[in-house]
């Protein structure tokens, strides 16, 4: 039943760009051709989707660039740690190089750890990290992801910059912010940290904020809809400033404020995280002031560069890769678009 499973999801999901691995080759084939198994914690996470799309292009270009072939095979756990085991369970039962895993549960990767370690196949986790201790239960086991704290801080600074160069943000002219956070999974690391520090680092500028409410809309678009319906209906115009964890969540605000035909000039501030194309084109056109871009490109790189390093049979010494992060604003969005 798994098997079939998995077989449905790699029809579904498989993206070879391996066009000449003839079968019957295995000998020669660990030489020239990296085989990659990769599972992701929703395959409909726009982020995570992005991550995917950037893995491929790096893939074909280190293909060029190494002269050797490489396959990916991409698999989406739809959020059980038990389904994605078993998905990593299949990975090193059909021998492949090296595992992706985009953790469902970031606390509990044991039996994963397990498995690659007793076949000595590298897992490089990314963008949901596990704890330190995990880590380090086998030289095997790497981490590629973001610089946890610093996309909250941007973000804060984004606030800051704008209540600078406008108080009118400041609707009822009280001298103090009221907002409403969106936040993302409960224990997801990016979530605890970015609900934290965003706040903190208006607060340090001197703003003062009032929370007026939250909602925890794990990193979804149409769940971030739902919960800003009943906070509008609750709060309404006082609501001056919505932070966002995520760009999905802060579009599920948006959807929720033209849902109920608020004229945009009673629009509250709106600024999210990721720089997802749909959040770009959001700061594009105004409906967000701005975001901080999550660097899916440079994580992609770093996935597919250590992969190739190992393969050849170099050693990687860093087990941790973190990429920085950028500030879009209407000032600089045409540079990502
Ligand atoms: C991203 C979110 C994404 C989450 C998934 C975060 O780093 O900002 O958009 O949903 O990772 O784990």
């Amino acid at each position: 039943m798994r098997k079939t499973w998995m077989k449905i999801m790699c029809l579904f999901m498989v993206i070879s760009l391996c066009t000449g691995c003839a079968s019957g080759e295995k000998n020669d084939k660990k030489k020239d051709s990296l085989k990659i198994g990769v599972t992701v914690y929703n395959q409909y996470d726009t982020f995570i989707s992005s991550v995917m799309e950037e893995v491929l292009l790096k893939a074909q270009m280190k293909e060029e660039e190494l002269g050797i072939k490489i396959s990916l095979d991409v698999v989406n756990a739809g959020g059980s740690q038990w389904e994605q085991n078993n998905q990593v369970e299949d990975f090193v039962e059909e021998d492949y190089d090296v595992i992706f895993v985009n953790l469902v549960d970031r606390t509990d990767p044991s039996f994963i750890i397990e498995e690659a370690k007793s076949a000595g196949i590298p897992v490089l986790f990314f963008n949901r990290e596990l704890v330190d201790e995990d880590l380090e239960r086998w030289s095997g086991l790497y981490y590629v992801g973001a610089v946890t704290v610093e996309p909250a801080i941007m973000q804060g600074q984004i606030v800051i910059d704008a209540y600078r160069q406008n108080s009118q943000m400041d609707k009822n002219g009280d001298g103090i912010l009221q907002y409403v956070m969106l936040e993302g999974e409960a224990g997801h690391q990016d979530s605890i940290v970015r609900t934290e520090q965003s706040v903190a680092t208006i607060e340090n500028a001197g703003i003062q904020l009032e929370k007026l409410d939250y909602g925890i809309a794990n990193w979804d678009r149409s769940q971030a809809q739902t919960k800003m319906l009943e906070i509008y209906r609750k709060h309404g115009d006082a609501i001056e400033l919505i932070i966002a964890n995520n760009d999905d969540m802060a579009l599920g605000a948006i959807d929720a404020l033209e849902s109920l035909g608020v004229q945009r000039e009673q629009w509250p501030v709106i600024v999210g995280i990721d720089g997802t194309n749909v959040g770009i084109d959001a700061v594009k056109n105004g409906k967000m002031i701005g975001t901080v871009y999550n660097d899916a490109k440079g994580q992609a790189q770093a996935l597919i560069d250590v992969a190739c390093t190992l393969f050849l049979g170099k050693e990687v010494e860093e087990k941790y890769f973190r990429l920085p992060h950028n500030i879009i604003t209407s000032e600089n969005v045409e540079e990502y678009q």
